[in-house]
């Protein structure tokens, strides 16, 4: 029993192009898109009435000219928010994006996504997991996704929608816990999704000898991450494909 064939990108667009535009949007997957960067990572989350929606934060204060949180919210309530002001004028009248219209544009594009299943603090892991798996299920192929989390609960929900051969599962980690090694197996994880300051070279070195991708978050000079790539890490997910993108470009020319 093998993981689907994903060719993971060497960059990954963090929220979209969020250098570039509004986190999370429709417009900062288009804007990573037209940068050339071939998947997004992006987080889903409920609203209060049960709508999936592309959302990072447990309310809309910092991405939005609105108040209030996710969890009491409902679906018309968040479509009167402007969620493109706050990055820049151009932006002004930015919607906050739902999960199906992220589906729809991510087919349209032919993009793939690292979806992070957000749990917020005092949110519903299983809730939120029942809701997103089938949606994602019915609309992307596999080589074209890799469903990630911080929360145990929720990445053992997602293993009883979908096998093996089927869902590509990202265990998140801030520092590496002492257990990775059985969080990862207990969802036969395809990746681990490290914070990349805090990854060491030897633990590196033991989840790629155990089979994992490693998958970084989230670098924004490239520079400071150049000797990252020679620990095998598999894709880079950061705000800055384009800078990074360059660099890269450049060093293979030197
Ligand atoms: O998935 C990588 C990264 O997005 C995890 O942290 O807080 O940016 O969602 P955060
Ligand atoms: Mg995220």
């Amino acid at each position: 029993m093998t993981h689907p064939t994903i060719k993971l990108p060497t960059l990954i667009a963090h929220r979209g192009y969020s250098a570039a535009a509004p986190e999370n949007t429709l417009t900062a997957v288009r804007a990573a898109h037209q940068a050339g960067t071939t998947w997004v990572e992006l987080d889903v989350q409920l609203l209060g009435d049960g709508t999936p929606v592309i959302w990072h934060d447990s309310d809309v204060s910092r991405c939005s000219d609105g108040s209030g949180l996710l969890a009491t919210m409902t679906w018309p309530q968040a479509q009167q928010l402007d969620a493109g002001s706050w990055f820049g004028d151009a932006f002004a009248g930015e919607k906050m994006a739902s999960l199906e219209a992220m589906l729809a544009l991510l087919n349209e594009l032919k993009m793939g996504v690292n979806l992070e299943i957000k749990v917020n603090k005092g949110r519903d892991p299983i809730a939120l997991v029942d809701t997103v798996l089938p949606m994602v299920l019915n609309s992307l192929p596999a080589e074209r996704l890799i469903i990630s989390s911080f929360d145990a609960d929720a990445l053992s929900r997602c293993r009883h929608f979908a096998a093996k051969e089927t869902l590509a599962i990202g265990v998140l980690f801030g520092s590496t816990p002492k257990n990775w090694r059985a969080q990862c197996e207990a969802v036969e994880a395809f990746s681990i999704h490290s914070h990349w300051p805090r990854l060491k070279r030897t633990q590196a070195d033991a989840m790629k000898r155990d089979g994992y991708q490693i998958l970084c978050y989230t670098p924004n000079d490239p520079s400071a991450f150049e000797s990252r790539w020679t620990w095998g890490i598999a894709s880079a997910i950061t705000d800055e494909p384009v800078a990074f993108q360059r660099f890269l470009d450049n060093r293979r020319q030197r």
